[in-house]
Protein backbone atom coordinates (compact mmCIF):
# COMPACT_ATOMS: atom_id res chain seq x y z
CA UNK A 1 0.00 0.00 0.00
CA UNK A 2 1.16 3.40 -0.81
CA UNK A 3 -0.11 6.32 0.84
CA UNK A 4 0.93 9.10 -2.08
CA UNK A 5 -2.52 8.87 -3.50
CA UNK A 6 -3.63 9.89 0.06
CA UNK A 7 -1.56 12.80 0.82
CA UNK A 8 -2.50 14.08 -2.61
CA UNK A 9 -6.10 13.68 -2.01
CA UNK A 10 -5.75 15.36 1.47
CA UNK A 11 -3.75 18.02 0.15
CA UNK A 12 -6.08 18.68 -3.20
CA UNK A 13 -8.89 19.13 -0.67
CA UNK A 14 -7.74 20.62 2.71
CA UNK A 15 -4.72 22.77 1.60
CA UNK A 16 -2.39 21.67 4.73
CA UNK A 17 0.38 19.29 5.28
CA UNK A 18 -0.96 15.84 7.48
CA UNK A 19 0.04 13.16 9.64
CA UNK A 20 0.51 10.04 8.34
CA UNK A 21 -1.17 6.75 9.80
CA UNK A 22 -1.14 3.22 8.85
CA UNK A 23 -3.04 0.16 10.37
CA UNK A 24 -3.49 -3.23 9.25
CA UNK A 25 -6.28 -6.11 9.03
CA UNK A 26 -5.82 -8.79 10.02
CA UNK A 27 -5.83 -12.81 10.10
CA UNK A 28 -6.73 -15.05 12.82
CA UNK A 29 -4.70 -18.81 12.82
CA UNK A 30 -7.34 -19.97 15.01
CA UNK A 31 -9.52 -19.22 18.09
CA UNK A 32 -13.18 -18.26 16.39
CA UNK A 33 -16.14 -16.33 18.39
CA UNK A 34 -14.22 -17.18 21.27
CA UNK A 35 -12.81 -13.21 22.53
CA UNK A 36 -16.87 -12.46 23.33
CA UNK A 37 -16.80 -15.49 25.42
CA UNK A 38 -13.41 -14.12 27.64
CA UNK A 39 -11.47 -17.16 26.20
CA UNK A 40 -8.51 -17.05 23.77
CA UNK A 41 -7.57 -16.13 20.34
CA UNK A 42 -4.41 -16.41 17.61
CA UNK A 43 -4.24 -13.70 14.82
CA UNK A 44 -1.95 -11.72 13.58
CA UNK A 45 -1.80 -8.57 11.55
CA UNK A 46 -1.08 -8.68 8.02
CA UNK A 47 0.37 -6.37 5.09
CA UNK A 48 -3.31 -4.99 3.78
CA UNK A 49 -3.53 -2.03 4.98
CA UNK A 50 -5.68 1.11 5.33
CA UNK A 51 -3.57 4.45 5.46
CA UNK A 52 -4.96 8.11 6.95
CA UNK A 53 -4.05 11.42 6.32
CA UNK A 54 -4.98 13.64 9.18
CA UNK A 55 -4.59 17.14 10.36
CA UNK A 56 -6.63 19.49 13.03
CA UNK A 57 -8.56 22.09 10.87
CA UNK A 58 -10.11 25.60 12.64
CA UNK A 59 -13.65 25.34 10.90
CA UNK A 60 -14.66 23.41 13.78
CA UNK A 61 -15.94 20.14 11.37
CA UNK A 62 -15.60 16.63 11.18
CA UNK A 63 -14.80 16.78 7.07
CA UNK A 64 -13.49 13.00 6.13
CA UNK A 65 -12.73 11.88 2.52
CA UNK A 66 -13.19 8.03 1.92
CA UNK A 67 -10.51 7.88 -1.38
CA UNK A 68 -11.51 3.89 -2.56
CA UNK A 69 -15.41 5.18 -2.66
CA UNK A 70 -14.39 8.47 -3.20
CA UNK A 71 -16.89 10.02 -0.97
CA UNK A 72 -17.09 12.94 1.24
CA UNK A 73 -18.74 13.32 4.77
CA UNK A 74 -18.86 16.26 6.83
CA UNK A 75 -20.82 16.87 10.81
CA UNK A 76 -19.89 19.97 12.86
CA UNK A 77 -17.91 18.63 15.70
CA UNK A 78 -20.49 20.04 18.44
CA UNK A 79 -23.14 18.21 16.42
CA UNK A 80 -21.36 14.47 16.94
CA UNK A 81 -23.79 11.68 16.87
CA UNK A 82 -24.40 8.48 14.63
CA UNK A 83 -24.32 9.20 10.98
CA UNK A 84 -26.48 7.80 7.83
CA UNK A 85 -22.70 7.37 6.32
CA UNK A 86 -22.33 3.60 7.43
CA UNK A 87 -18.37 4.65 6.48
CA UNK A 88 -18.56 7.31 8.31
CA UNK A 89 -19.36 5.85 11.67
CA UNK A 90 -16.27 4.28 12.29
CA UNK A 91 -14.45 7.46 12.61
CA UNK A 92 -17.39 9.33 14.15
CA UNK A 93 -17.83 6.34 16.86
CA UNK A 94 -13.78 7.05 17.83
CA UNK A 95 -13.97 10.40 17.93
CA UNK A 96 -17.17 10.32 20.40
CA UNK A 97 -14.87 7.82 22.71
CA UNK A 98 -12.45 10.76 22.76
CA UNK A 99 -15.02 12.52 24.17
CA UNK A 100 -16.57 10.18 26.54
CA UNK A 101 -13.06 10.13 28.27
CA UNK A 102 -13.03 13.79 28.75
CA UNK A 103 -11.16 15.18 25.57
CA UNK A 104 -12.35 18.33 24.05
CA UNK A 105 -12.83 17.66 20.39
CA UNK A 106 -11.46 19.83 17.82
CA UNK A 107 -12.12 19.79 14.06
CA UNK A 108 -10.66 17.18 12.13
CA UNK A 109 -10.16 16.87 8.04
CA UNK A 110 -8.80 12.82 7.33
CA UNK A 111 -8.57 11.16 4.18
CA UNK A 112 -8.33 7.05 4.34
CA UNK A 113 -7.94 4.60 1.89
CA UNK A 114 -6.50 1.14 1.64
CA UNK A 115 -6.14 -2.55 0.26
CA UNK A 116 -7.82 -4.46 2.76
CA UNK A 117 -10.78 -6.13 1.20
CA UNK A 118 -14.12 -5.12 2.31
CA UNK A 119 -16.65 -7.90 3.99
CA UNK A 120 -13.75 -10.54 3.72
CA UNK A 121 -13.38 -11.02 7.06
CA UNK A 122 -10.35 -9.17 7.06
CA UNK A 123 -10.93 -6.90 9.83
CA UNK A 124 -10.91 -3.59 7.50
CA UNK A 125 -13.40 -2.08 10.04
CA UNK A 126 -11.19 -2.75 13.02
CA UNK A 127 -8.30 -1.64 11.18
CA UNK A 128 -9.93 1.40 10.17
CA UNK A 129 -11.24 2.32 14.11
CA UNK A 130 -7.48 1.84 15.33
CA UNK A 131 -6.41 3.90 12.55
CA UNK A 132 -8.46 6.85 13.84
CA UNK A 133 -7.92 6.37 17.25
CA UNK A 134 -3.92 6.41 16.76
CA UNK A 135 -3.96 9.49 14.29
CA UNK A 136 -6.66 11.33 17.22
CA UNK A 137 -4.37 10.23 20.15
CA UNK A 138 -1.53 12.11 18.00
CA UNK A 139 -3.10 15.27 16.68
CA UNK A 140 -5.10 15.95 20.53
CA UNK A 141 -1.92 14.91 21.93
CA UNK A 142 -3.90 12.50 24.25
CA UNK A 143 -2.15 10.40 26.90
CA UNK A 144 -3.79 6.91 26.09
CA UNK A 145 -2.27 3.73 25.43
CA UNK A 146 -3.03 1.08 23.06
CA UNK A 147 -5.02 -0.98 25.31
CA UNK A 148 -7.17 2.05 26.35
CA UNK A 149 -6.94 3.04 22.20
CA UNK A 150 -7.98 -0.92 21.36
CA UNK A 151 -11.01 -0.50 23.48
CA UNK A 152 -12.34 2.63 22.36
CA UNK A 153 -12.29 1.59 18.80
CA UNK A 154 -14.29 -1.82 19.84
CA UNK A 155 -16.47 0.98 22.03
CA UNK A 156 -16.74 2.31 18.71
CA UNK A 157 -18.12 -0.72 16.43
CA UNK A 158 -20.61 -1.56 18.94
CA UNK A 159 -21.95 2.04 19.71
CA UNK A 160 -22.00 3.62 16.08
CA UNK A 161 -21.67 0.43 13.89
CA UNK A 162 -23.89 -1.54 15.65
CA UNK A 163 -22.28 -4.90 15.75
CA UNK A 164 -21.40 -6.45 19.38
CA UNK A 165 -17.97 -7.47 18.76
CA UNK A 166 -15.11 -8.86 20.60
CA UNK A 167 -11.52 -7.45 20.98
CA UNK A 168 -9.46 -9.77 18.94
CA UNK A 169 -9.36 -7.54 16.08
CA UNK A 170 -8.90 -4.08 17.15
CA UNK A 171 -6.34 -6.23 19.42
CA UNK A 172 -4.39 -7.73 16.77
CA UNK A 173 -4.29 -4.92 14.04
CA UNK A 174 -2.98 -2.82 17.18
CA UNK A 175 -0.44 -4.89 18.51
CA UNK A 176 0.40 -6.93 15.43
CA UNK A 177 4.70 -7.64 15.24
CA UNK A 178 6.16 -8.78 11.82
CA UNK A 179 6.37 -12.48 11.38
CA UNK A 180 4.46 -13.03 15.05
CA UNK A 181 0.89 -14.10 15.97
CA UNK A 182 -0.57 -13.11 19.23
CA UNK A 183 -1.88 -15.50 21.51
CA UNK A 184 -4.46 -13.20 23.39
CA UNK A 185 -6.15 -13.97 26.49
CA UNK A 186 -9.25 -11.94 26.05
CA UNK A 187 -10.22 -11.95 29.62
CA UNK A 188 -6.89 -10.31 31.35
CA UNK A 189 -5.74 -9.23 28.02
CA UNK A 190 -2.50 -10.99 28.58
CA UNK A 191 -0.86 -11.98 25.19
CA UNK A 192 2.51 -13.74 23.89
CA UNK A 193 4.04 -13.24 20.80
CA UNK A 194 4.81 -16.38 19.07
CA UNK A 195 7.06 -16.34 15.94
CA UNK A 196 5.31 -17.82 12.29
CA UNK A 197 7.50 -19.93 10.48
CA UNK A 198 6.01 -22.95 8.81
CA UNK A 199 8.59 -24.13 6.91
CA UNK A 200 7.93 -25.55 3.42
CA UNK A 201 4.25 -24.36 4.34
CA UNK A 202 2.93 -20.40 3.34
CA UNK A 203 -0.34 -19.11 4.36
CA UNK A 204 -3.21 -18.73 1.73
CA UNK A 205 -6.43 -16.43 1.73
CA UNK A 206 -9.12 -17.62 -0.63
CA UNK A 207 -11.82 -14.52 -0.66
CA UNK A 208 -15.21 -16.69 -1.19
CA UNK A 209 -16.15 -13.19 -2.71
CA UNK A 210 -19.13 -13.23 -0.74
CA UNK A 211 -20.56 -11.62 2.20
CA UNK A 212 -24.44 -12.97 3.56
CA UNK A 213 -26.82 -10.15 4.93
CA UNK A 214 -26.83 -12.40 7.87
CA UNK A 215 -23.77 -11.75 9.06
CA UNK A 216 -23.89 -9.51 11.83
CA UNK A 217 -27.62 -10.12 13.34
CA UNK A 218 -26.73 -13.57 13.13
CA UNK A 219 -23.17 -12.60 15.11
CA UNK A 220 -25.25 -10.42 17.81
CA UNK A 221 -27.28 -13.55 18.10
CA UNK A 222 -24.54 -16.50 18.62
CA UNK A 223 -23.33 -13.68 21.54
CA UNK A 224 -26.70 -14.44 23.22
CA UNK A 225 -27.08 -17.98 22.82
CA UNK A 226 -23.32 -18.26 24.81
CA UNK A 227 -24.79 -16.11 27.01
CA UNK A 228 -27.94 -18.09 27.89
CA UNK A 229 -25.72 -20.95 28.38
CA UNK A 230 -23.44 -19.16 30.90
CA UNK A 231 -26.79 -17.94 32.76
CA UNK A 232 -27.87 -21.78 33.03
CA UNK A 233 -24.61 -23.14 34.05
CA UNK A 234 -23.63 -20.43 36.19
CA UNK A 235 -26.22 -22.28 38.77
CA UNK A 236 -24.21 -25.34 39.27
CA UNK A 237 -20.89 -22.84 40.18
CA UNK A 238 -21.28 -19.27 41.16
CA UNK A 239 -17.55 -18.61 39.82
CA UNK A 240 -18.53 -18.73 36.04
CA UNK A 241 -19.32 -15.66 34.30
CA UNK A 242 -18.26 -16.28 30.80
CA UNK A 243 -17.95 -19.91 28.88
CA UNK A 244 -14.91 -19.50 29.09
CA UNK A 245 -15.17 -20.79 32.69
CA UNK A 246 -17.17 -24.13 31.52
CA UNK A 247 -15.92 -27.36 31.22
CA UNK A 248 -16.58 -30.20 28.72
CA UNK A 249 -17.75 -32.11 31.31
CA UNK A 250 -19.96 -29.75 33.05
CA UNK A 251 -21.56 -28.59 29.93
CA UNK A 252 -22.00 -32.33 29.10
CA UNK A 253 -23.93 -32.93 32.98
CA UNK A 254 -26.41 -30.63 31.74
CA UNK A 255 -26.84 -31.19 28.68
CA UNK A 256 -30.45 -31.91 29.25
CA UNK A 257 -31.22 -28.81 30.69
CA UNK A 258 -29.84 -26.46 28.00
CA UNK A 259 -31.79 -26.19 24.76
CA UNK A 260 -30.21 -28.38 21.68
CA UNK A 261 -29.01 -25.38 19.87
CA UNK A 262 -27.62 -23.19 22.69
CA UNK A 263 -25.68 -26.51 23.66
CA UNK A 264 -24.11 -27.05 20.33
CA UNK A 265 -22.90 -23.18 20.48
CA UNK A 266 -21.21 -23.71 23.75
CA UNK A 267 -19.56 -27.27 23.37
CA UNK A 268 -17.98 -25.28 20.04
CA UNK A 269 -16.89 -22.62 22.10
CA UNK A 270 -15.12 -24.77 25.04
CA UNK A 271 -13.69 -26.68 22.14
CA UNK A 272 -12.60 -23.88 20.43
CA UNK A 273 -10.60 -22.23 23.06
CA UNK A 274 -8.95 -25.95 23.69
CA UNK A 275 -7.69 -25.94 20.32
CA UNK A 276 -6.07 -22.52 20.31
CA UNK A 277 -3.71 -23.88 23.62
CA UNK A 278 -2.94 -27.26 21.22
CA UNK A 279 -2.20 -24.67 18.35
CA UNK A 280 -0.29 -22.69 20.19
CA UNK A 281 2.00 -25.39 21.47
CA UNK A 282 2.06 -27.20 17.84
CA UNK A 283 3.65 -24.09 16.51
CA UNK A 284 6.19 -23.77 19.31
CA UNK A 285 7.31 -27.33 18.62
CA UNK A 286 7.44 -26.85 14.51
CA UNK A 287 4.06 -29.25 14.44
CA UNK A 288 2.43 -27.73 11.31
CA UNK A 289 0.57 -30.08 10.68
CA UNK A 290 -0.79 -30.64 14.32
CA UNK A 291 -1.55 -26.83 14.03
CA UNK A 292 -3.11 -27.79 10.28
CA UNK A 293 -5.39 -30.10 11.99
CA UNK A 294 -6.87 -28.29 14.39
CA UNK A 295 -7.97 -26.00 11.99
CA UNK A 296 -10.29 -28.19 9.56
CA UNK A 297 -11.48 -29.67 13.03
CA UNK A 298 -12.51 -25.43 13.64
CA UNK A 299 -13.92 -25.34 10.72
CA UNK A 300 -16.18 -28.46 11.46
CA UNK A 301 -17.53 -26.96 14.66
CA UNK A 302 -17.97 -23.26 13.06
CA UNK A 303 -20.29 -25.25 10.26
CA UNK A 304 -21.74 -28.01 12.03
CA UNK A 305 -22.33 -26.63 15.65
CA UNK A 306 -21.74 -22.98 15.66
CA UNK A 307 -23.47 -22.68 12.33
CA UNK A 308 -21.55 -19.69 11.15
CA UNK A 309 -20.06 -20.81 7.69
CA UNK A 310 -22.02 -21.04 3.98
CA UNK A 311 -22.12 -23.19 1.53
CA UNK A 312 -19.15 -20.89 -0.48
CA UNK A 313 -17.16 -21.16 2.40
CA UNK A 314 -17.34 -25.06 2.73
CA UNK A 315 -16.82 -25.29 -0.93
CA UNK A 316 -13.13 -23.85 -0.46
CA UNK A 317 -12.69 -25.73 2.42
CA UNK A 318 -13.35 -29.17 1.10
CA UNK A 319 -11.53 -28.12 -2.50
CA UNK A 320 -8.62 -27.36 0.34
CA UNK A 321 -8.90 -30.54 2.33
CA UNK A 322 -9.23 -32.91 -0.22
CA UNK A 323 -5.70 -31.21 -1.75
CA UNK A 324 -2.21 -32.97 -1.14
CA UNK A 325 -1.05 -29.88 -1.38
CA UNK A 326 -2.57 -28.48 1.92
CA UNK A 327 -2.33 -29.18 5.33
CA UNK A 328 -5.10 -26.77 7.67
CA UNK A 329 -7.95 -24.82 6.02
CA UNK A 330 -10.71 -23.21 7.81
CA UNK A 331 -13.20 -20.48 7.73
CA UNK A 332 -12.11 -16.90 9.44
CA UNK A 333 -13.55 -14.33 11.40
CA UNK A 334 -17.24 -13.99 11.71
CA UNK A 335 -18.54 -16.56 9.04
CA UNK A 336 -21.04 -16.08 6.57
CA UNK A 337 -18.80 -15.27 3.77
CA UNK A 338 -15.30 -13.94 3.69
CA UNK A 339 -12.28 -15.84 3.55
CA UNK A 340 -10.67 -19.33 4.23
CA UNK A 341 -7.16 -19.52 5.34
CA UNK A 342 -5.28 -22.09 4.16
CA UNK A 343 -1.61 -23.74 5.02
CA UNK A 344 -0.54 -24.61 1.51
CA UNK A 345 3.14 -25.68 0.59
CA UNK A 346 5.37 -23.09 -0.88
CA UNK A 347 6.17 -24.93 -3.96
CA UNK A 348 2.45 -25.48 -4.64
CA UNK A 349 1.19 -22.28 -3.89
CA UNK A 350 0.58 -21.66 -7.89
CA UNK A 351 -0.76 -24.79 -8.84
CA UNK A 352 -3.43 -24.91 -5.60
CA UNK A 353 -4.76 -21.06 -6.52
CA UNK A 354 -4.75 -22.60 -10.33
CA UNK A 355 -7.40 -25.16 -9.39
CA UNK A 356 -9.40 -23.79 -6.66
CA UNK A 357 -9.94 -20.66 -8.60
CA UNK A 358 -11.25 -22.76 -11.49
CA UNK A 359 -13.12 -25.22 -9.65
CA UNK A 360 -15.10 -22.41 -7.81
CA UNK A 361 -15.60 -20.54 -10.64
CA UNK A 362 -17.36 -23.15 -12.10
CA UNK A 363 -19.27 -23.76 -9.32
CA UNK A 364 -20.62 -20.89 -8.08
CA UNK A 365 -19.88 -18.86 -11.26
CA UNK A 366 -17.90 -16.03 -8.84
CA UNK A 367 -14.11 -15.48 -8.93
CA UNK A 368 -12.44 -16.35 -5.62
CA UNK A 369 -9.49 -13.95 -5.07
CA UNK A 370 -6.52 -15.30 -3.52
CA UNK A 371 -3.65 -13.69 -0.99
CA UNK A 372 -0.75 -14.58 -0.13
CA UNK A 373 0.05 -12.24 3.32
CA UNK A 374 2.67 -11.62 5.21
CA UNK A 375 2.66 -10.45 9.25
CA UNK A 376 3.17 -7.37 9.71
CA UNK A 377 3.55 -4.44 12.62
CA UNK A 378 0.16 -2.94 13.87
CA UNK A 379 -0.95 0.39 13.92
CA UNK A 380 1.92 3.38 13.73
CA UNK A 381 2.43 6.48 12.40
CA UNK A 382 4.20 5.99 8.58
C1 LIG B 1 -15.54 -10.82 14.16
C2 LIG B 1 -15.49 -10.02 15.45
C3 LIG B 1 -14.43 -10.57 16.40
C4 LIG B 1 -14.58 -12.08 16.59
C5 LIG B 1 -14.74 -12.78 15.24
C6 LIG B 1 -15.07 -14.23 15.40
O1 LIG B 1 -14.36 -10.66 13.43
O2 LIG B 1 -15.23 -8.66 15.19
O3 LIG B 1 -14.50 -9.90 17.62
O4 LIG B 1 -15.65 -12.37 17.44
O5 LIG B 1 -15.75 -12.19 14.44
O6 LIG B 1 -14.02 -14.90 15.99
Amino acid sequence: MNSNQIVKKFEDLFNNEPLLVRSPGRINLIGEHTDYNDGFVFPAAIDKEIHFAVAKNDVNLFRFYALDLQESFEMKVEDLSKSDTSWANYLLGVAAQYKKAGYELEGVDCVFGGDIPLGAGLSSSAAIENGFAFALKEILEASVSKIQMIKMAQKAEHEYAGVMCGIMDQFASMTGKKNNAIKLDCRSLDFEYANIDLHDYEILLVNTNVKHELASSEYNTRRAECETGVQILQKYDNNITALRDVSLSLLQKHCEEIDPTVYKRCEFVIKENLRVEKAFSALANNNIKALGNLMYQSHEGLRDDYDVSCKELDLLFDMAKKSNDVIGSRMMGGGFGGCTINIVKKEKINLFSESIKNEYAKITGLEPEIYSVKITDGTGLI
